[in-house]
């Protein structure tokens, strides 16, 4: 898939903002999204973004301080989907995932994106937080710790909980979303992961 960003900054804004409404979007705990009901989400999600004054525009305020930085690399990760390799591998309490690709830029846009997340995690500030999964993953986040360490051509994550609900998630969000993201790109981003078999939400 080609892209081209526009050359003005509000006309970049805009189709971010547009993007972010769309990869962020899915339907409500459980309820499987069909693609029919995320087109809906951009069907009414755009025409209501013409009418925004520019700081909502810029996404700041309306998907909170950080979005339009955080939507580059996951944007452009999607896009360079077939140039990332993932291996990941199941360890007590959690897993170890190896996430690389031969594109030196596609390279340093993993390494981006992991640091960013974890970040979102420390300020306690969700993402996507309509898909069951990350939603649950960051109501637990003080349960979880995210550790990396960068390797040549990407970085390696040990993501992993005390807690053996936390750890499904874990678990669930590192095959079901990351590692489908990577294969399949933005039509994987388009659908919500579903709760791990047997999850159980901890009291927190
Ligand atoms: C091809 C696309 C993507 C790649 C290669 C990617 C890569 C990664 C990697 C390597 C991690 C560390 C955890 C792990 O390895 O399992 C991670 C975590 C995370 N990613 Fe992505 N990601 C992608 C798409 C997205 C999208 C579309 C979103 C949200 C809109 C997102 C949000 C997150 C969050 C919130 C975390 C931290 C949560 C956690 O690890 O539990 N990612 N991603």
């Amino acid at each position: 898939m080609t892209f081209n960003l526009p050359n003005s900054r509000a006309g970049r804004a805009a189709l971010l903002t547009g993007l972010a409404l769309a990869l962020l979007a899915c339907s409500p705990a459980g309820e499987p999204a069909s693609n029919r009901g995320m087109a809906r989400t951009m069907q009414s999600g755009m025409p209501m973004m013409r009418d925004m004054p520019q700081g909502m525009m810029a996404g700041e305020g309306m998907m909170g301080p950080g979005m339009m930085q955080d939507m580059r690399p996951i944007h452009g990760l999607l896009a360079s989907h077939d140039k990332i390799q993932r291996r990941v591998e199941d360890i007590p309490n959690g897993v170890r995932t190896i996430t690389t690709s031969k594109d030196p830029e596609v390279a340093e846009m993993i390494r981006t994106h992991v640091r960013q997340m974890k970040a979102r995690y420390s300020r306690g500030q969700p993402i996507r937080n309509m898909d069951p999964v990350f939603r649950e993953l960051f109501r637990n986040r003080h349960k979880a710790s995210l550790d990396y360490e960068d390797i040549p051509g990407g970085i390696r994550v040990t993501h992993t909980s005390d807690d053996p609900q936390v750890v499904l998630l874990i678990r669930q969000h590192a095959r079901r979303f990351v590692s489908e993201a990577a294969k399949e790109g933005m039509s994987r981003a388009m659908r919500p992961t579903p709760l791990p078999e047997g999850y159980r939400a901890p009291a927190r």
